[in-house]
């Protein structure tokens, strides 16, 4: 049988996730901004091998609990692993979001790079809204690839002949409006939920911008550098004429086509491990309240 994708990309889970916040804004959320001052009881949509879980937990007040819900059975029994002898209180189950039905009983609803990956986003808000008990909290991370796209540096390049962000954008909302799975929702996150009810919304920004640089200490440049290439930064593009096809077949011009292959391989020509490179993710953190919902 044909392995589950997300269970074949561990590896990328595992070492990207440092790219996008710095410990210390986490603190700094769930202390000064989200007040999370009495134990929570945690439910994290999508958890992979419990990311989210990890890092918030230690952060939490003692006596707070995690759920993780996954469909990927390597990564929960990866999770399981890492939890195992943590003093936390975790527990994370293997299934389909979309198929199970869920409690409402958790005084927070998470989930981090799940959503743009979901045909019908909207749907899987909903459902993360109904399991958060009345005034509970509902918080999203989640892309928003243009903006991510635009805080690239490398090299002393110019921009331009890096990242065509004009084309990007464009296939960025084409792919979005073709199977529903939007790599820009983090933008529109606090909009979907004012429209399913939710309500003091705010959004905030993931802090963390990644420098690399020639005369870092070795092992932390290599660190780096490998989440860097794990995240896809100066990823050769593969053969030409099937690179070309495949964005003209996504209604990309022949022309624009060629620009896309040529700023891909100068990047991925010009980025090694002793490259000077700042790149920031920009993820959006969107979190909000839900007041007045029906018991069920
Ligand atoms: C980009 S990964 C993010 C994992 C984790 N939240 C993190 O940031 O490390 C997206 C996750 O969503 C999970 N997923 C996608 N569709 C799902 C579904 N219908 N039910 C449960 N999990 C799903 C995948 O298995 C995958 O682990």
């Amino acid at each position: 049988m044909e392995e589950y994708y997300w269970d074949t990309k561990m590896e990328y889970l595992k070492t990207t996730r440092d790219l996008y916040y710095n410990d210390d804004y986490l603190e700094f959320l769930v202390k000064y901004v989200w007040r999370l001052s009495q134990p929570v009881h945690i439910i994290d949509f999508g958890c992979g091998y419990g990311y989210l879980g990890l890092k918030l937990l230690p952060l939490l007040p003692t006596g707070s609990k995690y759920t993780g819900i996954d469909k990927g059975q390597q990564l929960i029994n990866q999770g399981r692993e890492l939890f195992h002898n943590l003093k936390y209180e975790a527990e994370l189950f293997v299934a389909d979001l979309y198929e199970i039905d869920i409690e409402r009983k958790y005084d927070i609803a998470v989930c981090h790079a799940f959503l743009l990956h979901m045909s019908d986003p909207k749907r899987m808000l909903q459902k993360m809204i109904d399991s958060v008990v009345n005034e509970g909290k509902i918080i999203c991370f989640e892309p928003h690839w243009i903006s991510n796209m635009s805080s690239y540096y490398v090299n002393r390049y110019e921009q331009t002949h890096i990242i065509k962000l004009g084309i990007l954008q464009k296939l960025f909302e084409d792919d979005g409006k073709q199977n529903g799975k939007d790599g820009n929702i983090g933008a529109k996150i606090p909009l979907y939920l004012t429209e399913l009810g939710v309500e003091n919304i705010e959004c905030r920004i993931s802090d963390k911008v990644n420098f690399l640089n020639p005369n870092m200490d070795q092992i932390d440049k290599q660190k780096l550098y490998f989440s860097l290439k794990e995240e896809g930064l100066g990823e050769e593009p593969a053969n030409k004429e099937a690179f070309i096809e495949g964005l003209k077949n996504r209604g990309v011009t022949s022309k624009d086509a060629q620009a896309q292959y040529e700023a891909e391989l100068l990047f991925s020509q010009v980025f090694n491990i002793d490259s000077s490179l700042v790149y920031a993710p920009s993820m959006k953190v969107t979190f909000g309240e839900i007041k007045n919902c029906n018991q069920s």
